[in-house]
C-alpha cells in the first residue's frame, strides 16, 4: 500500500473529498490515506501558514498531498495557504488538463469541436512572489521574478509531458513584445529546450492573441506553457471552454513533493449542502493515480466517470436541466455502480495511457539553482526611483549637479515614459520618477561609485528604490523607457 497525505480542506472540501475517497475505496485503489491538519481552521488555531508542523512533516515524508480547496482568512495579512504550499515545496509546474466530456454540454461539444488542451503554468515565480512595496503614498510597485533555471524546470517538464502524451504541438504563451526582458527570457528558454524535441511542433503566440484563438479554435491547441499569472488566467479561460470549474483538475508537480487538487475554491455559497460537483477533484485524483503508476485503477475509474456523465447523471451545476440533479453522495454512488462500464466515446485504455514513474527522495540540503555564468558582467549605470512633485526640468537640474565626474544623466521617466530630455506636457505625471545615470565613457563602475551618487542625491530627494544597470556580455540587461 502506498501512503499519501490527505487534507480535506474547507467549505465543500470535506464533502467532495469524502465522495472521491469512497470511489477510490470501492475501486480497491492500493492507497493508504494519512489525514493532515491544513486549512482555515488551522489558521484559526494560530498556525500562521495554515498547517501544523506535524502536517508539514507528514507531507514531506510521503511526497504526495491530495487536497481539497482551502480558504485564506481575509484581512489578517496571511498569505494564501495554497500558494504557500506550492512555493514551499517548489511544485514548479501546474498542470491543468481540459477535455471535452460527453454529457457536459458546451458550445464546442454542440458544434462537434473536440477539446483536449493541457495548460502548463509556471507555479512559483512571476508576481506570485508577492514582493510589493508602496514607493510613495500614490505609487505601488510589484516585482516580477522570471529566472532562467525556474523557467527551464517548468518548460522541460512541459516538453517531456507533451512527448509522453503524444502531443503534436507545444505552444509558449507570452507577452515578450512588451516585457522584453522577463517574458523574453522565458521565451528564449522555451526555444532552447525545443531544440531537444524536434519531433514536436514548437511555436509561440502572444497571450492576448492566444486567448482569442483559444475561444475560436480550441482544437488547434495541444500543450500550452506560460508564466504564472498569464497561465492562471488562460487556464480559467480553458476551464470555461469545457464546462466550467467543476471539470478542471490540477496537479502541482515538483521534483520531491506533488500536490493534486481541483482548480476551484471552497464554494462557500453551496458548502454543507451536499450538492457540490466532485468531478474536478476526482479527475485530479485520477491524475494522481497515473502519477503514482496505478494505471489500471486510473483507467477503470475514469471510464466509469465518463460513462456516468454520458448517462446524463449530473449535479446541479451542469447537465440537462430537464433531468433532476443528484447530490454529491449519489453522484459518487452512480460512478461506483458503473464500475466496469465503458463509455461510448473517449474510453481510456491502458495502451493510450502514458505511464509515469514517481520518484520521491528526501533532501539533506537544497542545492542552488544556477545557470553557468557564460558572459562577463559590468555595472554601467544606475536607476534611482525618487519621490518628487516637481516638474522634470527642475529634477533634471538638481540631478545634473550630483552627476560628478563619473556619471551622466541619461533620462528621466515617469511610469516608464520618458519625460526628460524630451517628453510631452500631455504625459500625466505621478510623484515618482526614475532617474537614470550611466557611466561617463562606458567605463565599468563599482558599487562604491553608485553608493557615492546615492548619498549625494539623497540630499535632494527621497530615494524609494534603486537598480543597477548591467551589461551582460555585450547585451544591455535593462529596459529602455518609452520614447528613450
Ligand atoms: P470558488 O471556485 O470557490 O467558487 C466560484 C463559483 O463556482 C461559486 O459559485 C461556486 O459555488 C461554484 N463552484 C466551485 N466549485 C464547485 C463545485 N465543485 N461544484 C459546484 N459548484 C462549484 O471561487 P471563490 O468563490 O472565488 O473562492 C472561494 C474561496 O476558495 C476563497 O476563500 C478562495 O481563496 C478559495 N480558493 C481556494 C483554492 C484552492 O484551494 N486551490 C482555489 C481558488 C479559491
Amino acid at each position: 500500500m502506498r501512503k499519501i497525505a490527505v487534507a480535506k480542506g474547507d467549505g465543500i472540501g470535506p464533502e467532495i473529498m469524502d465522495a472521491v475517497l469512497k470511489i477510490f475505496y470501492d475501486a480497491k485503489v492500493p492507497l493508504e490515506y494519512v489525514t493532515v491538519e491544513m486549512g482555515k481552521w488551522v489558521f484559526d488555531k494560530g498556525f500562521n501558514n495554515g498547517m501544523t508542523p506535524e502536517a508539514k512533516q507528514t507531507i514531506e515524508d510521503l511526497g504526495i498531498l491530495f487536497k481539497g480547496p482551502m480558504e485564506t482568512p481575509k484581512g489578517k495579512g496571511v498569505k494564501s495557504i495554497n500558494v504557500t504550499a506550492r512555493k514551499t515545496w517548489n511544485t514548479y509546474a501546474n498542470i491543468r488538463t481540459f477535455q471535452t466530456l460527453h454529457g457536459v454540454d458546451t458550445v464546442f461539444s454542440k458544434a462537434g469541436i473536440p477539446i483536449d488542451v493541457t495548460v502548463v503554468r509556471e507555479n512559483i515565480e512571476d508576481t506570485y512572489g508577492g514582493v510589493e512595496h508602496m514607493l510613495t503614498h500614490d505609487v505601488a510597485l510589484s516585482r516580477r521574478f522570471i529566472t532562467r533555471p525556474g523557467s527551464l524546470q517548468v518548460i522541460k517538464y512541459a516538453f517531456e509531458m507533451a512527448k509522453k502524451k503524444n502531443a503534436k504541438r507545444i505552444t509558449c504563451g507570452h507577452k515578450a513584445n512588451i516585457m522584453k526582458i522577463t517574458d523574453g527570457l522565458f521565451l528564449e528558454v522555451f526555444y532552447e529546450v525545443a531544440k531537444d524535441y524536434p519531433e514536436l511542433r514548437s511555436d509561440d503566440v502572444i497571450v492576448d492573441d492566444l486567448c482569442m484563438k483559444l475561444v475560436t479554435r480550441p482544437d488547434a491547441f495541444d500543450v500550452v506553457v506560460l508564466t504564472n499569472l498569464q497561465g492562471d488566467i488562460v487556464s480559467d479561460l480553458c476551464a470555461g471552454l469545457v464546462g466550467g470549474l467543476g471539470f478542471a483538475p490540477s496537479a502541482n508537480i515538483g521534483d520531491h513533493i506533488c500536490i493534486f487538487e481541483a482548480v476551484h475554491g471552497t464554494a462557500p455559497d453551496i458548502a454543507g449542502k451536499n450538492i457540490a460537483n466532485p468531478t474536478a477533484l476526482l479527475l485530479s485524483g485520477i491524475g494522481m493515480l497515473r502519477h503514482l503508476g496505478f494505471m489500471e485503477s486510473a483507467v477503470s475509474i475514469e471510464n466509469s466517470l465518463l460513462y456516468t456523465l454520458e448517462q446524463g447523471i449530473h449535479t446541479g451545476d451542469f447537465g440537462d436541466k430537464s433531468k433532476p440533479a443528484v447530490n454529491t453522495t449519489d453522484f459518487a454512488k452512480a460512478i461506483i455502480n458503473n464500475f466496469g462500464k465503458q463509455p461510448e466515446q473517449g474510453a481510456k485504455t491502458l495502451l493510450n495511457d502514458a505511464p509515469v514513474t514517481e520518484t520521491h527522495f528526501r533532501l539533506e540540503k537544497n542545492s542552488m539553482m544556477e545557470s553557468k555564468e557564460s558572459e562577463s558582467e559590468k555595472i554601467i549605470g544606475v536607476d534611482f526611483f525618487i519621490e518628487s512633485n516637481e516638474q522634470p526640468i527642475t529634477i533634471a537640474t538638481k540631478c545634473l549637479r550630483h552627476a560628478g565626474v563619473k556619471f551622466k544623466l541619461i533620462n528621466i521617466s515617469n511610469r516608464g515614459t520618458q519625460v526628460w530630455p524630451t517628453g510631452s506636457v500631455y504625459t500625466n505625471l505621478v510623484n515618482q520618477y526614475n532617474v537614470r545615470f550611466e557611466s561617463i565613457d562606458d567605463t565599468p563602475l563599482k558599487q562604491q561609485d553608485v553608493l557615492g551618487l546615492y548619498v549625494s542625491l539623497s540630499g535632494d530627494f527621497k530615494i524609494c528604490s534603486s537598480e543597477l544597470l548591467l551589461l551582460l556580455g555585450d547585451k544591455r540587461a535593462y529596459s529602455l523607457a518609452q520614447g528613450q
